[in-house]
């Protein structure tokens, strides 16, 4: 085993809030990430993935356990972390007055690298996020995937080790998202360390060899999507609909029908090996469902299983 990129051993960050006790925001988690891995902290809304995102990143301090970058802890070292870091905050923080050139040119400047260089990287950059015939444009033209797609190729200026990525592709539309997805694809393929967060179920499937799920600064599960899936879902899901109204009142009736059932306001999900088999079931009882679905088991099924709740509330 290569030693890890990043490793995190209970690590915690509490805020102070005035007039309250401390608020924990991380709350002792323990992961580590192995070279050219890409690792994935799914979690809804104030899990504390943007907190852990900012000690990885040594811009926030912790309040508790260790964490070592690179092999070095950054409360002593956080210039030599984050030279060697590329980072795409949750934030988009580009000049807006400058066009995407500049941008990337000013960065590798403020990384120390001469002139020439940080010409010839940023072509090659805007090259590979698919902007050269946006070069000159002002970032406040560009739409918001292309944003996101400059401060992808902002980060990897010092071709960095490790990529940080705090929700690459939250409010983007699908057809950005897909466009980012195969960018990321790419520095995956060639071997660079993506760490990245994100509250989309689908986004965590496609990009991560493994990941932590994480819920009020806990890990609720850590494994790759699919043993996640495997460990924590059945294969299947039904999806039945009988009218907001109905669907409790029905439930009741479908108790037994596969290996267990989740009553959300607007369906019933049924946790099943076999979801058409559940579904002639359910039928040969008399129910007629609206509508029905058949559909594999995905994280979403995961996270609502361990925690009860919906990821996008
Ligand atoms: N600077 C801060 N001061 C106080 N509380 C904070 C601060 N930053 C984040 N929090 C709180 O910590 C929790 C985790 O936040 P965050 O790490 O941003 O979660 P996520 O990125 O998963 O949405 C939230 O409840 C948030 O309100
Ligand atoms: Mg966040």
């Amino acid at each position: 085993m290569p030693a890890p990129v990043i490793a995190a051993q209970s690590l915690v960050k509490t805020y102070k809030v005035k007039g309250k006790p401390d608020f924990v925001a991380v709350d002792g988690l323990s992961f580590e990430v192995a070279p050219g891995e890409s690792f994935g902290l799914l979690g809804p809304n104030g899990a504390g993935k943007s907190t852990t995102m900012k000690m990885i990143g040594a811009v926030s301090t912790r309040s508790g356990g260790d964490l070592q970058i690179l092999g070095l802890d950054p409360d002593r070292y956080g210039p030599e972390i984050r030279s060697r870091l590329g980072v795409v905050p949750q934030q988009d923080n580009l000049d807006g007055e400058l066009n995407a050139r500049e941008n990337l040119y000013i960065y590798g400047r403020y990384f120390g690298l001469p002139g020439k260089v940080c010409h010839r990287k940023a072509d090659e950059l805007l090259a590979f996020a698919q902007l050269e015939d946006k070069a000159t444009s002002k970032v406040d033209q560009l739409s918001g995937g292309m944003k996101r797609r400059l401060t992808i190729a902002r980060g990897l200026i010092n071709d960095p080790r490790i990529l940080l990525l705090d929700e690459p592709t939250t409010g983007l539309d699908p057809q950005a998202r897909h466009v980012l997805w195969d960018r990321l694809f790419r520095l995956k393929e060639r071997g660079t360390t993506l760490v990245l967060t994100t509250h989309y179920m689908d986004e965590a499937e496609q990009l991560c060899d493994r990941l932590i799920v994480v819920d009020k600064g806990r890990i609720m599960a850590e494994g790759t999507p699919a043993s996640l899936i495997r460990e924590h879902s059945s294969r299947e899901v039904l999806e039945v609909r009988f009218g907001s109204d109905r669907n409790a009142q029905v439930a009741e009736r479908l108790q037994g029908i596969g290996d267990r059932l989740e009553v959300l306001p607007d369906r019933i999900l049924i946790y099943t090996h076999d979801g058409e088999t559940a579904l002639e079931r359910i039928t040969a009882a008399g129910l007629e469902p609206i509508t029905s679905l058949v559909r594999r088991s995905s994280l979403e099924d995961v996270f609502l299983r361990l925690t009860g709740r919906s990821l996008i509330e």
